[in-house]
């Protein structure tokens, strides 16, 4: 295979290699800024250095008001949600007319440049106002996903002290109505830095509690601030200063509070909407994920708008609003030229409709590309895309970290040939390479821990919230001079990047990053258990699922069905319903070494059928059978 011949690739890779800064500068006359860049990197700056650091400007500029001279009565939101029949459209310029009234009611809140402010919200146009009216004033937002229960909420609360919380009286699930607010009072309640005040959007589906003093109710304010003719203006900002704090799984139930700046983020995200993306200005973008995740902060909100394109905003899901071709019928009913989402959608789509036959009740004439990240592509399911859309299906790597590919196929530029299973090769500013234990390179087919060279590029994270220390231990103690990024994997012959799972304890399930230490956490907290193991196991639709093994303590003598029940709950409760943990099996103990390590990893590979070795280590063998008849009893 030679890559790259009909692709411009190989040279603008290049090009950056050779140099990066000049690389940086050309991507940032993308930008309008305030005061341009003079310097484009100052390595001293910052636990790595900092980006465009004497820059100056305003995100929410960029996304939206530039735009209303040249395309104002162009759509710049469309809001589609199955699950209440309600569509909008809003235009570049009424756009900028709703961020810049919340803008103004923010501030009447009391909220300034520098102020975090939480937004938890379903997804709905509001959430996408909320995050581009802080940007606007300068203040930086921290969107906390749905799914989450009240601990989780109120740990990142705690983190971030915001001065308000944005948020909806419900989100809409299919099964179900969640009410937001009870969880949020709660997670107020367990919280060590309540905010000031909460700005709650009620919707018809439910009617929420307004808390005296503290709660306002923000069609009234919104109301009240048009007819006022209030509106805030955009709040310079540094380039560097945060943009916004999105919390991600660790190996700990402490979430990491993942930092984006404002100049190297934007560089980042317009410089990937041409090249990666191949997005034209003008066309809809839709990246069917939710704006608590990373792919809704990037792909959803700020990039699409940068670059002048309209983006979707869908409260729905890829199957059962109503059916298996829910994703087409937006595709075609909005002309959507380019989709992102997780493999896992497609997984559904295809698990309902395996011969697509949804998908010939629509026109996809405007509909170009689909791209993949979150978790492994599947072969199978690349395939499947590849065969009923007739279009690239793209895979690309990356994390909430980077905040945009790591590894991709550039079809802006060119696609390069398709590897199944492989997401492609390493954007512009990253260069990735594969370690062994000791921190030298590996040479190609041979798998490693997979780092980045120092610096990482515009818009990856320039450090955790207020945890210089913690991003210095997590990311860049392991391997000096670079970023880990705790994937396995390998490169090919040709350059390509297959990546293998990761080397911590982080799991994917349907898309979701989640951390099975944060869930043994939680089974340890039941009064009858003694110790437990939770490890993500192969689910032919989410890619992985969770699943817990507890030993219970002596003398418990209670129902161990009752108990496995309780803790199955009591994830629901502490994380969420996100964390989809629906498998608890009592065992009368552990796999461990000699040295007492829990063998995890052996515990995934017979729970998955994949062929495993004992491991030398073991204290005694047995264990492992009984691990795996506990496994068969469950029907696993
Ligand atoms: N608020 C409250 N609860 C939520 C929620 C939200 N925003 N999002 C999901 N949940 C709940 C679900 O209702 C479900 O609850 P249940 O246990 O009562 O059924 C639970 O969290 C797990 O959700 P999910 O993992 O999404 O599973 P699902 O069975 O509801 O749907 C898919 C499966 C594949 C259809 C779904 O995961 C999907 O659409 N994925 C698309 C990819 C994606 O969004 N990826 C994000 C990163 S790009
Ligand atoms: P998140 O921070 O939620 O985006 O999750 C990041 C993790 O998801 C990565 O570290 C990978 O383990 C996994 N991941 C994301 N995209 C891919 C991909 N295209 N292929 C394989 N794994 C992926």
């Amino acid at each position: 295979m030679t890559p790259g011949n009909a692709s411009r690739y190989g040279d603008t890779y290049a090009r950056w290699k050779a140099d990066p800064q000049a690389f940086w500068r050309e991507a940032s006359r993308a930008i309008d800024w305030i005061k341009a860049p003079d310097a484009v990197f100052d390595p001293g700056a910052g636990p790595y250095g900092r980006w465009f650091p004497d820059a100056t400007c305003n995100t929410c500029w960029n996304a939206v008001d530039r735009h209303v001279a040249t395309r104002g009565a162009q759509p710049a939101l469309i809001y589609d949600s199955p699950v209440t029949g309600d569509k909008r459209t809003l235009t570049f310029a009424e756009l900028k007319g709703e961020v810049e009234t919340l803008a103004a009611v923010l501030q009447e809140l009391g909220v300034v440049k520098g102020d975090r402010v939480i937004v938890y919200m379903p997804m709905i146009p509001e959430a996408v106002l909320a995050m581009l009216a802080c940007a606007r004033i300068g203040a930086i937002h921290s969107v906390v996903f749905g799914g989450f229960a009240a601990k989780e909420l109120a740990t990142r609360i705690d983190d971030a002290a915001p001065k308000l919380i944005l948020t909806a009286s419900c989100g809409i699930e299919p099964n179900r109505i969640v009410t937001y607010k009870p969880l949020l009072d709660e997670a107020i309640s367990l919280s060590a830095a309540p905010p000031q005040s909460v700005l709650l959007l009620q919707r018809k589906q439910a009617q929420a509690t307004m808390v005296e003093g503290r709660d306002h109710d923000w069609a009234t304010r919104v109301a009240d601030a048009k007819a006022a003719g209030r509106a805030a203006p955009c709040v310079e900002v540094a380039a560097t200063d945060p943009l916004y704090v999105l919390y991600t799984s660790g190996t700990t139930g402490k979430p990491k509070g993942v930092v984006r700046d404002n100049g190297g983020h934007m560089v980042a995200l317009a410089w990937s909407m041409g090249n990666l993306y191949g997005a034209r200005p003008g066309e809809v973008f839709w990246a069917a994920s939710d704006v608590g995740w990373v792919v809704g902060h990037s792909y959803i909100v700020y990039a699409p708008l940068l670059v002048g394109c309209a983006t979707v905003v869908y409260e729905g899901k890829p199957v059962g609003t109503p059916d298996p071709g829910a994703f087409w019928r937006v595709i075609s009913e909005h002309g959507v030229s380019i989709l992102f989402t997780a493999p896992t959608a497609f997984r559904a789509i295809k698990k309902e409709d395996p011969k697509a036959e949804h998908l010939k009740r629509y026109d996809l004439s405007r509909f170009r590309a689909l791209f993949l990240a979150g978790e492994r592509a599947d072969p199978d399911t690349v395939q499947w895309a590849e065969d009923i859309l007739g279009t690239p299906v793209i895979d690309h790597w990356w994390q909430t970290e980077t905040g945009w590919a790591i590894v991709g196929n550039p079809l802006g530029l060119g696609a390069l040939p398709v590897k199944h299973g492989s997401p492609t090769v390493p954007m512009p500013g990253y260069d990735v390479q594969i370690v062994d234990e000791g921190g030298k390179p590996v040479g190609p087919n041979t798998m490693g821990s997979i780092v980045i060279k120092l610096p990482l590029p515009p818009g990856a994270l320039p450090t955790l919230w207020h945890a210089d220390d913690r991003f210095r231990e997590s990311y860049l103690a392991a391997y000096p001079g670079y970023y880990t990024t705790s994937d396995a994997g390998f490169v090919d012959e040709d350059g390509y990047l297959f990546i293998m799972g990761r080397t911590d304890d982080i799991i994917n399930v349907a898309g979701h990053r989640l951390s099975t230490g944060g869930m043994e956490e939680v089974l340890s907290s039941h009064p009858d258990v003694a110790e437990c193991a939770v490890i993500g196991i192969k689910d032919s639709l989410k890619g992985e699922q969770p699943c817990g093994f507890v030993v219970l303590k002596s003398g418990v003598n209670r129902s161990p069905l009752e108990i496995e029940k309780e803790i199955v709950q009591l994830v629901r409760d502490k994380i969420g319903p996100v964390a989809a943990f629906k498998i608890a099996i009592t065992v009368n103990r552990l796999p461990k070494t000699r040295s007492g390590k829990i063998l995890r990893g052996t515990m995934k590979k017979i729970a998955d059928g994949d062929s495993w070795s004992m491991p030398a280590t073991i204290d005694d063998p047995a264990v492992l059978d009984e691990i795996a008849e506990a496994l068969h009893q469950k029907g696993v």
